[in-house]
């Protein structure tokens, strides 16, 4: 079953190069994933088309408005759907809930603007909250672009060659190997010498060990 994805945002605009470039463009076309991206102050009522207020309590900023993201949300959604709020104290995303998201049919993935969205948004109309990672963003945006990139290349057939996808980094304990290309002797730095052998058992050996040594070393906690 193809995936379809809609995200609700305020800048529809930021996503255009991102669709059409590289892989994720190579997915849409071939049918395997479609995404729409849609603006939230279509469905604003107001003269202004305003999408957002101040907060009640005071304070800083401007909060997104729930009517207009509650009307959008209940005209996109399907049933069974999985409707997604992208934001700095969500879930910390993963390679595993990339794998999870990859397998649905449905998603909408909604962005928050400026000081973030009214709290019965969240209460009401969304399934799951997902942070891209401890550092707060403009908005919501490019991390819905950043889920979106990262759960298209886990749908067979969206990345080409599928063996690509075993060793890498998160699929299990260990992060990747290094990787080299020609030529082999560059600015007087060469290739390691295991990996011209041709001898297969050797290179898997010695890269094997390589993760290790690169996983112990940088992200010792992915062992434990
Ligand atoms: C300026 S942020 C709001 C931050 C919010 N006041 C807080 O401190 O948690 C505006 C919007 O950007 C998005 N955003 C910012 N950082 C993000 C992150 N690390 N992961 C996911 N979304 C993020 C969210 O959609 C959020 O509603």
């Amino acid at each position: 079953m193809p995936l379809h994805i809609d995200v609700l945002t305020l800048f529809p605009r930021m996503l255009d190069g991102f669709l059409v470039e590289s892989i994720l463009g190579k997915g849409i076309e071939s049918g395997l994933l479609t995404v729409k991206v849609h603006d939230v102050r279509d469905w604003a009522t107001s003269k202004h088309k305003n999408a957002d207020d101040r907060p009640f309590g005071g304070g800083a900023g401007m909060v997104m408005k729930p009517e207009p993201v509650f009307a959008a949300i209940e005209q996109l959604q399907t049933p069974g759907c999985r409707r997604i709020y992208l934001t700095p104290d969500g879930t910390p995303y993963s390679q595993k809930i990339a794998g999870e998201l990859a397998q649905e049919t449905h998603l909408i993935l909604l962005s928050g603007h400026y000081e973030g969205i009214d709290q019965r948004i969240r209460e009401k109309v969304i399934d799951q909250e997902i942070s891209i990672g401890d550092y707060v963003l403009t908005n919501g945006t490019l991390p819905a672009a950043v889920v979106i990139d990262a759960l298209a290349r886990l749908i067979p057939g969206v990345l080409g060659e599928e063996k690509s996808l075993t060793h890498e980094s998160f699929t299990g304990k260990l992060l990747d190997f290094p990787q080299y290309t020609r030529p082999a002797e560059f600015r007087g730095m060469s290739v390691p010498d295991v990996l011209l052998s041709g001898d297969h058992a050797k290179i898997e050996e010695w890269r094997n060990a390589q993760r290790i040594e690169k996983t112990r070393l940088v992200r010792p906690d992915l062992l434990k």
